[in-house]
């Protein structure tokens, strides 16, 4: 299927190198005939790598730290300026916790990190919502998606504060996503993806083990970035108009399974 946002503006953060899920979300946004802005924190634009991403989609970068209301403001009005018009779709790609960097288990907690880590990675999604509706900066019937993890409904001792920070950023899905609905018809959802070989994905202990234990429980295996790439694109195109205010699972049916024979044969083959 061709031009599913062919006229459609729209802001991607979170693209930092190739592996990662936006840089996928931006690519196919591309295919499909949108234009948009690519944002990122102003330190993680140092690595440079962003640049070749815009060029690809003739795309402009506009830095923003996410967890600053300034920046954001600056960014919704420089990319609708860039644009030519309000915003359609907004792509939040944004995680990071102090804690799994530093390696330190959950019950031990730094609480300054944890409050980092809410900041940057589910306060910035109310904050971009916030920021967007009081510019009235996204048009109606536009389309706002963030990135999540099943760590929010079940426990996964390595995940450690990010569990709770995602239980909250989908949270916000739902009660911004009702303001919003109601006030301007703009759709809010979560996408909860499956483990991804990404520099976030990768950071969190034994994450190698998990991918393959995750790989063997789904029936259709771990979705890539690529596909949860596709996704999003149905989310921001117009034949998702009703849906809002969901926590999606983009999993290979991983969520819906309790245990699978290819698991069991590898924790029992001698039965
Ligand atoms: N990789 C996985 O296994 C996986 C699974 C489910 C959900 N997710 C979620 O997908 C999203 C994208 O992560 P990814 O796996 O593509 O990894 P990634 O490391 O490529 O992306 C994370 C991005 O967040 C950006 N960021 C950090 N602090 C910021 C700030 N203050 N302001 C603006 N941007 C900031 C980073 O620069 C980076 O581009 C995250 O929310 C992550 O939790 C990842």
């Amino acid at each position: 299927m061709n031009n599913l946002l062919k006229g459609k503006r729209g802001i991607i953060t979170g693209a930092l190198d190739q592996n990662s899920i936006a840089w996928k979300v931006a690519e196919k946004a591309h295919e499909q005939g949108a234009t948009f802005v690519l944002t990122n924190a102003p330190i993680a634009m140092r690595m440079g790598e962003i640049n070749a991403l815009a060029e690809k989609t003739g795309s402009q970068i506009i830095p923003a730290d996410a967890t600053n209301t300034e920046d954001l403001e600056n960014l919704y009005t420089q990319a609708q300026e860039i644009l030519g018009g309000k915003i359609d779709f907004v792509l939040h790609s944004i995680g990071m916790s102090v804690n799994i960097r530093k390696k330190i288990p959950y019950v031990e907690s730094n609480y300054d990190y944890f409050m980092k880590g809410i900041d940057v990675s589910a306060l910035s999604f109310h904050k971009m919502l916030s920021v967007a509706k009081k510019m009235d900066a996204i048009s109606e019937g536009g389309s706002v998606v963030a990135l999540t993890y099943m760590a929010a409904q079940r426990t996964y001792p390595f995940y450690t504060d990010m569990a709770d920070i995602k239980a909250m950023l989908e949270s916000i899905a739902r009660s911004f996503g009702y303001h919003y609905g109601v006030a301007k018809k703009v759709r809010v959802n979560t996408v909860s993806q499956s483990p991804t070989k990404t520099t976030a994905g990768a950071g969190i202990k034994g994450f190698g083990d998990f991918y393959d234990y995750a790989d063997n429980i789904a029936p259709l295996g771990n979705a890539d970035a690529e596909s949860c790439a596709d996704y999003c694109i149905t989310l921001f195109s117009d034949l998702t108009r009703m849906v809002t205010m969901q926590n999606l699972f983009h999993d290979g049916g991983y969520s819906s399974t309790g245990v699978s024979a290819s698991m069991m044969e590898k924790l029992y083959p001698e039965d």
